[in-house]
């Protein structure tokens, strides 16, 4: 364990990094954006929530003169800014029932949350909304999704499972969380790097690396590309990635990359949901972090898995900053056609089952892809028809509801 993940009670508070940094900045800004997206409803009264922090270490760090939340608080705080924010200007009061499930394996960074907690006024909550367990995170779960249930019938939750390597989290578990509940949505970190820096020949024979997906083919091809200083190690990593979506259960797969200076590695940070409009939000934090986060190749329509054409290609890093946004959009122009003839039936699509199609494989908002539908619009290759079947005026906002409908003349859409 690095020392600056590394608390106890009455010691001075670890060192945050800049990466960790922009990790719980990303965490905010989330939980911001879900609290404001669920209950834009002005007639819900009453929002039933989870929230578990799977590693929840001690609470803060210092950062130069200041101290920073770390993940507990920043999940406490995330609640308290939704509580006073969401009711300014509601008629109705809504109550937002947020219960807190803190877990870690050690004794020392259980004492010092408990301190932290303690010193930012959460004491009366110890015990009623906010648990705290001394434990292993997959030992825990079991007894944590039996608790969810008991009280939620939709089961809304959000798993924070801040891990330092990749075996603590272990695919069974997030597997669990899918299978038993509606509406879990999981932030996991995930050290892709260390899988791939201590891959043997013979590692596809352990089951920490079998339940990733790795056999013998994934590592004769990380062996043939990991020379390749510029893009053979990403290529490894975006297999692995779409291997670990596959084993998750869960529909909807965002997984970004975030450099770590001091161990010189790449870290993934990953957001897991079954909704296609969580994982739209979770895509507008990033664009807002620009920068901070990396994805391999094109940010328009890519697909996960080993894509030895990207060495060819020298596709640049995709990093979520201006000129990558329009350099997106150019090419979803191009793109986009040929992906909703794919999908049409009897030349038509429904928008929603667009976005579900393109689902995990594009690092464009909702807002980007509606705005390359109109432009397709506006030049006549597609018609555009609301949900009360009428066709919709060239050039108006496109709407989740809507259907793409090819007109009968004059397409040059690539019809399959
Ligand atoms: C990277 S630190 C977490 C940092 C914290 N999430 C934050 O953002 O402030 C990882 C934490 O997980 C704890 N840990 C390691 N293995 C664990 C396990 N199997 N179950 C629960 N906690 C574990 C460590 O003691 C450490 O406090």
């Amino acid at each position: 364990m690095q020392d600056n993940f590394s608390w106890g009670p009455g010691a001075l508070l670890p060192g945050i990094e800049r990466h960790t940094l922009r990790k719980l900045d990303v965490l905010r800004d989330y939980l911001d954006v879900y609290f404001d997206t669920i209950v834009s409803d002005p007639r819900l009264d009453c929002l039933n929530i989870t929230l578990v922090d799977g590693f929840a270490g001690g609470g803060a760090y210092q950062n130069g003169d200041e101290i920073a939340d770390g993940s507990p608080l920043v999940l406490l705080h995330a609640v308290e800014r939704a509580r006073e924010r969401l009711n300014r200007n509601r008629k109705k009061p809504l109550e937002i029932n947020a219960r807190f499930f803190f877990i870690d394996d050690k004794k020392n960074h259980i004492d010092a949350l408990y301190e932290r907690l303690h010193h930012d006024g959460f004491s009366p909550q110890i015990g009623r909304e906010i648990t705290v367990i001394k434990g292993k995170f997959s030992e825990e779960l079991p007894d944590i999704l039996t608790s969810i249930k008991a009280v939620q019938r939709a089961g809304r939750s959000i798993f924070v499972l801040d891990q330092f390597g990749y075996t603590d989290v272990p695919m069974e578990s997030i597997r669990l969380i899918f299978s038993q509940l509606e509406r879990p949505e999981v932030l996991l970190t995930f050290a892709i790097d260390g899988v791939l820096n201590y891959l043997q020949q013979d590692s596809s024979t352990l089951e920490r690396y079998r339940q990733l997906g790795i056999d013998d083919h994934f590592i004769a091809e990380w062996n043939a590309n990991k020379h390749d200083p510029a893009l053979g190690r990403l290529i490894s990593q975006r297999a692995l990635m779409a291997n670990i979506q596959m084993g998750s259960g869960a529909d909807y797969f965002t997984p970004f990359m975030l450099w770590s200076p001091t161990d010189s590695r790449w870290m993934m940070f990953a957001h897991l949901s079954r909704h296609q409009a969580a994982r739209d939000k979770m895509l507008g934090v990033h664009w807002q972090a620009q920068n901070s986060f990396r994805h391999l190749g094109r940010g328009s329509l890519f697909s996960l898995g080993f894509d030895t054409r990207l060495l060819e290609a020298k596709d640049a890093l995709f990093n979520f900053a201006a000129h990558d946004k329009q350099k997106m959009i150019q090419e979803l122009l191009g793109e986009v056609p040929r992906e909703i003839s794919i999908h049409m039936k009897e030349r038509q699509l429904p928008v929603e089952h667009f976005l579900r199609m393109i689902g995990n494989r594009t690092a464009a908002t909702n807002e980007d892809l509606f705005s390359a539908i109109k432009e397709l619009a506006l030049s006549r290759e597609i018609e555009v028809i609301s949900k009360k079947g009428t066709s919709k005026r060239i050039g108006s906002k496109i709407e989740i509801t809507d259907r793409l409908v090819l007109p009968l003349q004059g397409t040059f859409f690539p019809l399959n």
